[in-house]
């Protein structure tokens, strides 16, 4: 005889954590608290925090089926584990919210309320709408936010208050008819939403205030506002550009600067030939590429030890040979008569290809397969 089935979920809540364990006890009590009556569940991504804390969830897991774990092991990222969680539900209703109890949970049954009788895709919690507020939050964070915020709001066309909010609740199909076009990096997982396909979204913003976090500390540090950065450029250029290329890109537009003002410095101020000049401005712009890109680029795979100085040693050889290409084929469009501009951009474009992707192989080689 078929035993009677455990009622599916109507409302699935994704939590992400990174060093949260001290937060997940109080968070599993106030949702249990704020949902109760409703059929809800709480999934935790943990990307194998240090301090335990999906051992933590486990207990707390293993203590109350609704709560569940997924344990993500060697990979890293706010937006990507939210996309994992999101995608191991079969709830209709799915909320993003924090660990660290700064996002008010208490919001939770207006967001579904909303999101059930009204002709809606998406609610979001606001901190930037009437009745919402932003805690104990210094000016500098506040005027990054603002910032941030109107970067974004310019690329998504939708007069959100709060764009980098991480708090939301979505419909599960609305989700699930943009996951393949979500670029999945860094911290802004609502604006990769908004950005990834039309017609846009329906929206609303509910307000709540910010909480001041009591345990563990905030991961958002200058490697997030980069990857900010690049998925903002991605979502502009169309996602066949690969991320990576992107970085490199912008590093390689970095090294021109390094380039010119160390060929200035030897040449202009030190009375160095400029061949000379010339040729240790281009060393150390590689060198300095190299080190960008290993810290910014490849910040998941980082070289380290021995096999940062054989990783240099390929990259300039490299970088030697997309040099060669890129004076060959511009000098070879220039004489065939194309406008000088056109010719030099070919020729920056073909070298920068080719660095991207013969670094890509010899210097940050992928892991084989169990060899990490
Ligand atoms: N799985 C996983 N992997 N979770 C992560 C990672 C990661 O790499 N990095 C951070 N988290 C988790 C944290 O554990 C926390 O639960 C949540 O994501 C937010 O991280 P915080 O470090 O607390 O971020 P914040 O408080 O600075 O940023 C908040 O404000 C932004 C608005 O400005 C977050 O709420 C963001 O979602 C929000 O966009
Ligand atoms: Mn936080």
């Amino acid at each position: 005889m078929p035993s009677t089935p455990c009622p599916p979920p109507l409302l699935s809540v994704i939590v992400p954590t990174y060093n949260e364990a001290d937060n997940l006890a109080d968070l599993v009590g106030r949702v249990e608290r704020t949902l109760s009556g409703l059929a809800w569940e709480l999934i935790i991504v943990d990307d194998d925090s240090p301090d335990g804390t999906a051992d933590r969830a486990r207990t707390l897991a293993a203590a109350d089926r609704r709560v569940r774990v997924l344990q993500r092991i060697g990979r890293r990222g706010l937006s990507s584990a939210c996309i994992e969680g999101l995608l191991a539900s079969s709830a209709p209703y799915l909320a993003v919210m924090d660990a660290d109890l700064q996002h008010d949970e208490t919001l939770l049954p207006d967001m579904l309320a909303a999101l059930r009788s009204e002709d809606l895709d998406i609610v979001i919690g606001s901190r930037y709408v009437a009745g919402g507020g932003l805690g104990g939050w210094d000016e500098r964070r506040r005027s990054m936010s603002r910032f941030a915020g109107n970067l974004g709001r310019r690329l998504i066309k939708a007069d959100i208050k709060d764009p980098m909010s991480g708090f939301f609740m979505v419909r599960a199909e609305v989700f699930r008819r943009r996951v393949r076009r979500l670029s999945g990096v860094g911290f802004k997982i609502l604006l990769d939403l908004f950005a990834s396909g039309e017609p846009p979204l329906r929206f609303r913003e509910l307000p709540y205030e910010f909480r001041v976090r009591q345990a563990g500390a905030s991961k958002l540090d200058n490697a997030v506002l980069w990857e900010y950065l690049l998925m903002l450029i991605q979502k502009l250029l169309g996602p066949l550009i690969p991320l990576r290329f992107i970085a490199f890109s912008l590093i390689g537009g970095v090294g021109v600067g390094v380039h010119l003002l160390v060929l200035w410095l030897l040449f202009k101020g030190l009375g160095v030939s400029f061949l000379v000049g010339q040729a240790v401005a281009t060393l150390v712009a590689m060198t300095s590429n190299f080190f960008l890109n290993n810290i910014l680029t490849y910040r998941d795979m980082r070289l380290r030890g021995r096999a940062l100085i054989w990783g240099w040693l390929s990259f300039v050889l490299a970088c030697s040979v997309g040099a060669l290409a890129n004076v060959g084929i511009a000098t070879y469009l220039f004489q065939a008569e194309s406008y000088w501009v056109l010719s030099a951009i070919a020729g920056i474009l073909v070298g920068a290809v080719w660095n991207y992707a013969v670094t890509a192989i010899y210097t940050w080689k992928r892991p084989k397969a169990g060899a990490a």
